[in-house]
């Protein structure tokens, strides 16, 4: 099994760019009350990394080091020039693995982290013990993952075009119930149910600005879906869709997510 499943045909710019607009405040909030100033922490399928070093505001004496096992994602997370200089840290580092084989000892890293990665992992368990057994006793794993089948798509003429783009977008192993069975496979990683802290936050996409800005990440992506005559609709349709709900007053979109903070224990 290829370690990378997720960009199926490729590195692709068009989906890390879709992915470049978050930062630790609008992905992480649920787990940054868990940084102490001199953690080292790992963050597992970092993408352009625009998430890795905003996290490094908050350990001004620790470090922080962004894998991925695609060269290309590593070199653009490097010169990532959509950051302002300033927060370009000195203790970030990033290096080309993957969630399956980290290449540290066991019991390195205070936070072992991953945002939306879990979700398309064709073994996200193997990937889960992975992380748990390079997190020091007392450390925290924290991840979050979007349920896919809970988007809420208004109004209803549109709900079903989005729906299937998003289908068209899904790698072959992203799963749809990614937060429902995130703390299924937590404790399956070895983690006691007792030091798991499981918690929710949405999207809400609704006003038009934001409306926009959305749409515009994903019609980017449209002009890479590869579409067969057996489809039931194609991209001009679902262009068309994309843009009559950005326009449209009454459009909102939602969207579920899971998170966890497990604490591996400190005898085991
Ligand atoms: C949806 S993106 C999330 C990127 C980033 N964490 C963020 O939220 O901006 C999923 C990432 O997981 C990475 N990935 C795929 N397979 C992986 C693996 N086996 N190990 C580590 N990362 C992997 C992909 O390359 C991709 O960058």
């Amino acid at each position: 099994m290829s370690n990378q499943t997720y960009y199926k045909d490729g590195y692709d710019s068009t989906i890390s760019n879709s992915h470049a607009w978050r930062t630790a405040e609008n992905s992480c909030g649920y787990m940054l009350s868990y940084l102490k100033p001199t953690d080292r922490i790992l963050d597992v399928g970092c993408g352009p990394g625009t998430i890795t070093y905003d996290l490094a505001k908050y350990i001004p004496h620790g470090e922080i080091i962004g894998i991925e096992p695609t060269r290309e994602l590593i070199e653009e997370a490097i010169n990532n020039k959509s950051l302002d200089h300033e927060v370009q840290r000195g203790n970030v580092k990033f290096q080309e693995a993957s969630a399956f084989q980290l290449p540290f000892q066991d019991e390195t890293f205070d936070i072992v982290h991953a945002h939306q990665v879990i979700i398309h992992l064709s073994e996200p368990l193997k990937a889960l013990k992975e992380m748990r057994r390079v997190l020091k006793k007392g450390g925290h794993l924290c991840f979050r993952d979007s349920e896919i089948r809970s988007a809420l798509i208004y109004p209803e003429e549109y709900e079903d075009p989005i729906s299937y783009y998003f289908e068209k977008i899904k790698s072959e192993f992203t799963s749809t119930i990614a937060a429902s069975r995130a703390k299924h496979l937590t404790i399956k990683a070895g983690f006691i149910p007792e030091n798991i802290i499981n918690t929710t936050s949405t999207w809400c996409i609704s006003n038009k600005n934001d409306r926009l800005w959305f749409s515009e990440l994903y019609l980017k992506r449209l002009t890479k879906i590869k579409f067969q005559p057996d489809d039931k609709y194609d991209q001009v349709q679902l262009e068309t869709a994309w843009k009559q709900w950005a326009n449209d007053d009454y459009s909102w979109f939602v969207m579920l997510h899971g998170e966890i903070v497990a604490k591996k224990e400190l005898e085991s």
